[in-house]
């Protein structure tokens, strides 16, 4: 969850690190630091708090001098958010300073080695075994210092290294933690993920597991894990600066909710020619799929939940068993997986620790592994057999909006694919969701368009002390959804719940002017979730009911509505969700939250 940053060229390094590091903060933060090369002298700044306690302390990089550095901003594991435990940290001779993201499982082993060997420790950090490893290992060859310190390493690490000894270089390693190089002219760049190089370079090299690089500013050259040259491509970025930015919005949150349309058309449009869907990046063939006896779901949090609503399509078009597994708790289940489980893998940043680990186990036990994801290059891209991009553009908010909407779009799309090639749909019934999964994105347009009304919703119910999110079948899955929405950015705790099990104990928390957000966009068990409506009610419930906009049935239940467009409720939620996610929105804009970067979060959680 940390970011890292580096530079080595002509121009002078520390305010393009602070830069990087501004742009990296999203991705978590409690402190930050650099370290730059000046006169074979390394300078070390670090602060806690924001980039912006960094920038005063070096007067925007003004008093950090030199052309090559390296930069990080932390999200503590190991040891308190303190100026001692911010990254960089420095060898005892001064030669060298390390940033790193990731996490060092057998570092205290590897500290009492080092302290039995004489070297002293400043900070509580995993990290700084990684700094006095490369100090011991050296004897004037920083490459073989660096590739013996990263045998000794168990875990995962995105690491920059600099040296005094050798002022141009910048090393870079990278093992089960993002790392991608800039490739300038005259100058090179590496970070942890494309937000914080593409001010500067859109041509990126993705570094893979067990791969390093030594860094000049005029080369670049990546060695495998046994120290050998390797050539790797460099890839275009096609996310530009403004894409990354807020665009006129008050809140990246806000900016990614309204892009939802032109996001989810992003994601299906290409992948439609001529009135079908073709999945040229994921052609699994009829004989493979006959072959599944079930498919598996596996993501963390709102993937999690985007997996829960893709599951209805899937098994009613597919008629293939689809369970929906935590990524934290498959990792460490035994799960029965085989050669005939088809792993399907949820994650926008395409990093996220659990889901990593959970791909990897599922993998070892013989699932072919599909991954959805929109960060290009991404470690869970890298390691899937097939990769859907949903291509929603980078994803800055912490709460994801347009990344859970695109995901739940190609599971629709995916379904609609499979149930095609095996013959389970006939062709106008397939034809007739097709137009369906085409019109999603002016849907979700609609819904944008005609919910002008819910900043003054969230007036009514920005104080409440909890809330209450239910439905049922595909409503069920969206209420999982609008809840953690809330909860993420509001603070306010939200408890989502199938409508229909109420009544077997939580009704017994409905008191009066209790909000409960009613989700009712499915009509073959609307009538179900009327009569939940009734109940919770008749206990002094306030109710804010999410509906077509012409089921006038439900105004004279409900204290508030909501309206979405009439439409199937097979392919609902990517469009049933906008809603709930403008309602945590205004609510935790009222509440004077902190809305793109909630307390305790972070965009990716790459440690467990
Ligand atoms: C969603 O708003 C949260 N930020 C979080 O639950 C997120 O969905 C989860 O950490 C999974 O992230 P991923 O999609 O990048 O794997």
């Amino acid at each position: 969850m940390c970011g890292i940053v580096g530079y080595t060229g002509t121009q002078e390094a520390a305010p393009i690190l602070l830069e990087g590091l501004k742009k990296l903060e999203y991705r978590g933060y409690d402190s930050a630091g650099i370290a730059v090369l000046n006169d074979n002298l390394l300078a070390v700044s670090k602060v806690t708090g924001r980039i912006a306690n960094l920038c005063e302390k070096t007067a925007d990089g003004k008093n950090c001098p030199g052309t090559v550095g390296i930069g990080h901003t932390r999200w503590a594991t190991h040891g308190a958010p303190t100026d001692t435990n911010a990254h960089p940290h420095m060898s005892n001779d001064g030669k060298f300073a390390v940033v790193h993201n990731g996490i060092i499982e057998n570092y205290i082993a590897l500290r009492e080695e080092l302290i039995q060997k004489g070297y002293h420790f400043d900070s509580e950090t995993d990290t700084e075994v990684i700094v006095h490893l490369i100090e011991m290992y050296y004897t004037g060859d920083l490459k073989k210092a660096v590739i013996r310190m990263s045998a000794r390493l168990c875990g995962s690490y995105a690491l920059g290294v600099v040296c005094t000894d050798e002022p141009e270089k910048v090393y870079v390693v990278r093992e089960a933690s993002p790392l991608i190089i800039g490739v300038g002219v005259g100058e090179n760049y590496f970070a942890s993920d494309v937000t914080a190089l593409v001010s500067y370079t859109r041509n990126a090299i993705y570094l893979d597991d067990g791969e390093f690089a030594e860094i000049t500013p005029e080369t670049i050259v990546v060695f495998n894990p046994a120290g050998h040259p390797i050539i790797k491509k460099i890839s275009r970025i096609t996310w530009d600066v403004q894409s990354a930015e807020k665009g006129g919005y008050e809140h990246f949150m806000l900016k990614e909710i309204v892009e939802q349309p032109r996001a989810i058309k992003a994601a299906i449009a290409p992948r439609i020619k001529n009135g079908d869907i073709a999945l040229d990046e994921a052609e699994l063939t009829t004989e493979y799929l006959e072959s599944v006896n079930k498919i598996v779901i596996t993501a963390c949090g709102s993937a999690y939940y985007a997996g829960c609503a893709g599951k209805y399509a899937m098994e009613k078009l597919c008629r293939i068993p689809v369970q929906v597994e935590l990524a934290s708790e498959l990792r460490y289940n035994d799960p029965l997986i085989d050669e005939h489980t088809l792993l399907i893998v949820l994650s926008q940043s395409g990093e996220t620790a659990d889901t990593i680990a959970a791909m990897k186990e599922c993998k070892k036990r013989g699932a072919k592994t599909l991954a959805v994801v929109n960060v290009v290059g991404s470690t869970i891209a890298n390691t899937a057999d097939y990769t859907l991009y949903t291509w929603a553009g980078p994803e800055i908010a912490v709460a994801t909006t347009k990344g859970y909407t695109t995901q739940v779009s190609v599971l629709y799309m995916f379904a609609l694919y499979v149930a095609k090639k095996m013959n389970r749909i006939d062709k106008e019934h397939y034809e007739k969701l097709l137009k369906i999964l085409s019109t999603l994105p002016k849907k979700v347009q609609e819904t944008l368009d005609m919910n002008s009304a819910i900043p003054a919703l969230a007036k009514k119910y920005h104080n409440a002390d909890s809330m209450f999110f239910i439905g049922r079948n595909t409503d069920y899955a969206v209420a999982l959804e609008g809840a953690l929405k809330m909860k993420e950015i509001s603070y306010i705790h939200a408890e989502s719940y199938a409508a229909g099990e109420l009544k077997h104990g939580t009704i017994a928390l409905i008191e009066d002017h209790q909000p409960v957000i009613a989700l009712c966009c499915n009509e073959s068990i609307m009538e179900k979730t009327m009569s939940n409506i009734v109940e919770v009610k008749a206990r002094g419930a306030e109710v804010l009911a999410v509906t077509f906009k012409d089921n006038q049935k439900m105004v004279p239940l409900a204290d508030d509505m909501i309206f979405i467009p009439k439409m199937d409720a097979i392919f609902a939620a990517a469009v049933e969700i906008v809603p709930l996610q403008l309602l945590a929105y205004y609510v935790a804009k009222e509440n004077g939250c902190d809305i793109d970067k909630p307390k305790n979060l972070a965009k990716s959680v790459t440690v467990e």
